[in-house]
């Protein structure tokens, strides 16, 4: 394939984030005694984090809640996931993930971050990557979230590329939905591939490289 850029999406794809999201929302949604689980978490992949709040709250039975507590929810939450943030270091880069980076860039290809989180650049600096990518497109440049194609399409912007010239690799069906929808090609790991809703469901990351 003739790609030129590969934007990548951050949480469950360059590191696992995606974990330490669910831990902390299970202990927030523990503490409101609001059933959680896996299942349900699948579908905060790439979810902005006051839509996953409001995902989480479908199965709250009580009085309706007030914005400014939801607010209160949604940073409980950041507050215990920023915790988990802080114990993170460049160890948590696996050496595939760091291969198959520093392979790509050898490639000459432009490579980018795509993502929904406002916390991308603390995440990249605990993994000493803040200065690797050519560019990033994150939670706090975007107004929709995925499945909305703006965060791809910003970040396809900052490199200068056409949405036809770059791969995007998501964990989420969500983020896949948002790729397509953009007018990009989709590799997806994880939990959206093995709901097969990419263009290439990958077993592992560094499969990448079988396809520029
Ligand atoms: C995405 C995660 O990358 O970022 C979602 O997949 C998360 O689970 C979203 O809700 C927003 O993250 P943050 O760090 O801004 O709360
Ligand atoms: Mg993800």
């Amino acid at each position: 394939m003739n790609f030129k850029a590969i934007i990548f999406d951050l949480d469950g794809v360059i590191c696992s984030t995606d974990e330490y999201h669910y831990q902390a929302w299970k202990k927030m949604a523990d503490s409101m005694g609001i059933y959680f689980d896996r299942t349900i978490n699948n579908r905060l992949r790439g979810v902005s984090r006051m839509e996953s709040l409001e995902i989480i709250l479908e199965r709250y039975q009580g009085q309706p809640l007030s914005d400014a507590k939801k607010e209160e929810l949604a940073t409980m939450k950041n507050d215990i996931y920023r915790e988990s943030l802080h114990q993170m270091s460049t160890a948590d880069l696996s050496d595939e993930v760091r291969d198959t980076l520093n392979a790509l860039r050898a490639k000459g290809l432009r490579l980018a971050i795509g993502s929904s989180s406002k916390n991308t650049p603390f995440i990249l600096k605990r993994l000493g990557l803040e200065n690797f990518f050519d560019a990033v497109s994150d939670g706090n440049n975007i107004t929709r979230s995925k499945p909305d194609p703006e965060v791809f399409l910003k970040a396809a912007q900052f490199v200068d590329m056409e949405p036809a010239d770059c791969l995007v690799v998501e964990d989420a069906v969500s983020g896949a939905q948002a790729g397509h929808a953009g007018g990009f090609q989709v590799a997806c790991v994880g939990d959206a591939s093995a709901a097969g809703a990419g263009d290439f469901n990958l077993k592992s990351f560094g499969q990448l490289l079988e396809l520029v």
